[in-house]
């Protein structure tokens, strides 16, 4: 243990255990988890797909790769499941690349609606080699289907995204479908922020109504980082190739190696879901998002609460954020729905209850989590961002230190610490 990275590991460590994880996408998993993530299959090389390689040595690997895909067909109830991509964009990248060729039209909801990156923002591969039209939420900060219907039948796009990123409600994959059999589009579902409550239950499958499936596994599934790409049914039915599509895509399309460490992983934690502790505890994420949510005057049908700052003050994500971290409550900074300041200087934040349930919190614990965010959001009233653009950065900076020293922000941090140390974190003493 001498190297420096150790110190800063048990550093991090302290940090996880002592505040409030409620970055929606993140989670703490378990330890066989964290046990397969560390072990000597790191070391293999294994280019192709299970009874395929380039390499030799690979006869355990292969039946790892093929048990983990299988507890995915399982848990998803679908007849294909590529377990290499190595995270949630790529396996994005590689579906793109199975559907559409390049410059074919993709529909996405917008990143200021609470869309994904990968789902045609700009600067993203999804809208430099594909011709990216983004469909927005309306004013209930729902997604407005009429609006993307009309997109969809003037732009003709050829793959509809149906996932999010920053949006606290259920999805109805029918509509998705409806519009995009009136245009003969492939739907895929990026269920990367909700495969945990799918699997667990308290969420409807998209899987009747959809082609392909992308997921995410490190978020409400607990897994380790890493993805997945699944195809349906439907989508075997409508292209008996699209298994294939998808492995060229992933090999040699986008990628070289699988980490096999991460497989391992990912089927530990697929083993895990399907347990009925899990389905539990995806029920007690939704629960607890709703009381959340409640207590801070809006609403969540999933496991994250979008809340609007604008009764704080204007552009209020960056003070919010500094504010709570220092409170040791960790969120992050999110736009709000129609944007009313800039999308770098956003006017919400965004916060989930997957990594405290894991800890064992429940309805009555959100209720005095609610109640110290409120106090820290307290501290940011008359911290609006200045009008003029070109102050903005130095001002968020300065307020970062000023917030650092608040003395009822680093009070509420010691309330905070003295509560999170009663519930034990996976692999944290
Ligand atoms: C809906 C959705 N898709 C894809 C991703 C990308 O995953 P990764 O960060 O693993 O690339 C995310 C990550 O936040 C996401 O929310």
């Amino acid at each position: 243990m001498s190297s420096k990275v150790f110190k800063l590991i048990e550093e991090e460590k302290k940090r996880q255990i002592e505040g409030l994880e409620m970055i929606p996408s993140e989670n703490y998993v378990s330890v066989d988890v964290l046990k397969a993530l560390g072990s000597i299959l790191t070391n293999k090389y294994s280019e192709g797909f299970p009874g395929r390689r380039y390499y030799g040595g690979n006869e355990v690997i292969d039946k790892i790769e093929n048990y983990a895909s299988d507890l995915a067909k399982k848990l998803f109830k679908v007849p294909v499941a590529l377990v290499q991509p190595y995270s949630g964009s790529p396996a994005n990248f590689a579906a793109t690349m199975a559907v559409c060729e390049p410059g074919d039209v993709i529909m996405g909801l917008s990143l200021s609606s609470g869309g994904h990156l990968t789902h045609g923002a700009h600067l993203s591969f999804s809208s430099i080699f594909y011709k990216a039209v983004n469909y927005s939420v309306g004013a209930d900060w729902k997604i407005d289907f009429d609006e993307l219907e009309k997109l969809a039948i003037k732009h003709k796009p050829k793959l509809i995204w149906a996932g999010t990123t920053a949006y606290p409600f259920k999805l109805d994959y029918k509509k998705f479908r409806d519009i995009a059999d009136k245009v003969g589009a492939t739907v895929v579902a990026d269920i990367a922020h909700i495969s945990g409550l799918i699997v667990g239950g308290v969420h409807d499958s998209p899987v009747p109504y959809v082609e392909v499936i992308t997921t995410t596994t490190h978020k409400t599934l607990r897994g380790p980082r890493g993805a997945m790409i699944m195809v349906t049914d439907l989508g075997m039915k409508k292209d008996p190739e699209l298994k294939a599509k998808l492995e060229r895509a992933i090999i040699p399309g986008l990628q070289g190696g699988p980490h096999n460490h991460q497989t391992a992983a990912i089927a530990i934690s697929l083993e895990e879901a399907l347990t009925p502790a899990f389905k539990k505890y995806a029920s007690q994420v939704v629960k607890n998002a709703a009381v959340l949510a409640k207590e801070l005057g809006t609403v969540s049908e999933n496991h994250l609460v979008l809340l609007s700052l604008t009764d704080y003050g204007k552009g209020m994500g960056y003070q919010a954020q500094y504010a709570l971290e220092t409170a040791g409550i960790t969120v992050n900074k999110n736009t709000i729905p129609n944007e009313p300041i800039s999308p770098f200087y956003p006017s919400g934040i965004r916060m989930g209850t997957p990594a405290l349930t894991t800890r064992g919190m429940k309805e009555k614990d959100m209720i005095k989590i609610a109640s110290w965010i409120k106090r820290a959001l307290e501290e940011i009233k008359g911290l609006d961002i200045p009008e003029q653009k070109e102050e903005r950065a130095q001002y968020i900076k300065d307020t970062k230190v000023s917030l650092a020293k608040n003395k009822n922000l680093l009070k509420i941090k010691e309330e905070v610490k003295n509560f999170a140390l009663k519930f034990p974190v996976p692999g944290i003493d």
